[in-house]
């Protein structure tokens, strides 16, 4: 399914040029919301209103990918940069084309795979800094050892999926959901625990 670029920011009339004005309430900021996500119209206007066609663009610090993502929708072939491996494969995901069935397909596989193929918790547990599941150092640890397991056992079916591309989408599913399911807070000041 195409969609347009007006149909992906729903068609809004935005009041500001601020570089974050409103991203939160346009769909692929609810993948994982990114503060510092740039209005999408303002690549559309700076496309726009170049005095030279515009055909690529490279933006060198990529982010959640919104240029990106922007200029794919308006025609113009994006090139990315991003140091954040965890954003680089979510740009990417965000840019893929899907197939609908082998996603549903590889989505049950994942589920079913990840309760039956339990893996053995000693496979990951040593090679984690000592604070990162439970019971850490004095009593600080980032995931309690349950969820560490649901991670992990997640993560191993993850890795057994054929099509890398449904596979990054996955990774980056259950990336968004981390901080949620962990004793990390958010604050002004980063991620404390
Ligand atoms: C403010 S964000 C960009 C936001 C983006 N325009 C958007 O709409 O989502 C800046 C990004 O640059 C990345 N970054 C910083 N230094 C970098 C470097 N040397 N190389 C590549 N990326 C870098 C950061 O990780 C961060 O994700």
């Amino acid at each position: 399914m195409f969609i347009s670029f007006d149909e992906w920011i729903n068609q809004r009339k935005i009041t500001s040029w601020g570089t974050n004005f409103g991203t939160s309430q346009i769909a692929f900021q609810g993948w994982r919301h990114f503060k510092e996500a740039y209005v999408p119209e303002l690549i559309e206007r700076a496309i726009n209103e170049s005095r030279i066609p515009v055909t690529s663009c490279l933006d060198p610090f990529g982010g959640s990918g919104t240029t990106a993502l922007a200029c794919q929708f308006l025609g113009v072939h994006p090139s990315t940069i991003e140091v954040n491996p965890y954003l680089a494969d979510l740009i990417e995901a965000k840019l893929s084309t899907y197939n609908i069935h082998s996603l549903v397909d590889d989505f049950g596989f994942v589920i079913k795979t990840s309760y039956e193929d339990i893996p053995n918790v000693e496979e990951y547990i040593n090679y984690l800094p000592p604070t990162f599941v439970e019971p850490g150092i004095n009593n600080r640890w980032i995931f309690n050892l349950g969820v560490a397991n649901r991670i992990y056992a997640i993560i191993s079916a993850i890795k057994k999926i054929n099509n890398p591309i449904n596979a990054r989408l996955f990774k980056v599913l259950l990336g968004g959901i981390l901080v949620e399911v962990s004793n990390t807070v958010v604050n002004g000041k980063g991620r404390r625990y």
